[in-house]
């Protein structure tokens, strides 16, 4: 059954930045990506992987960036497992390589300050 829980206030979860939270199973890392909020479950359907432990980044494709410069296409919202480098988009759940393939997303919400997470 879903339960909605106290995450931390949203000055404790700034862009870039991630917050484990012990629930369901696995545990879910919330997410701040450029100030919207999302949520994943820390587990990899590959292996079975905590994926919130691996690192936070973009695809490897690159995309026009400043003048003259490239930048990494969706930066700062894809995770990248620690045990074999899947990768899978924050904001979607869903793998970079194979986007039929996915991580179940929370419904993250925000009420007087504080972050909520429903999971
Ligand atoms: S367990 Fe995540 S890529 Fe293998």
């Amino acid at each position: 059954m879903l339960q909605r829980r106290l995450v931390c206030t949203v000055d404790e979860l700034p862009p870039g930045t991630m917050r484990l939270i012990d629930a369901g199973k696995f545990g879910v890392g919330v997410y701040n990506v450029g100030g919207a909020l999302y949520a994943i479950v820390n587990y990899c359907p590959h292996e079975g992987a905590p994926l919130c432990r691996g690192l936070l980044g973009g695809t490897n494709e690159t995309v026009p960036g400043e003048p003259g410069r490239l930048r990494r296409a969706r930066d700062g919202q894809i995770m990248r497992c620690p045990w074999h480098n899947w990768e899978f988009d924050v904001t979607t759940g869903r793998n970079v390589a194979d986007p039929r393939r996915r991580v179940r997303t929370y419904h993250v919400d925000v009420t007087d300050g504080k972050v909520y997470l429903t999971a």
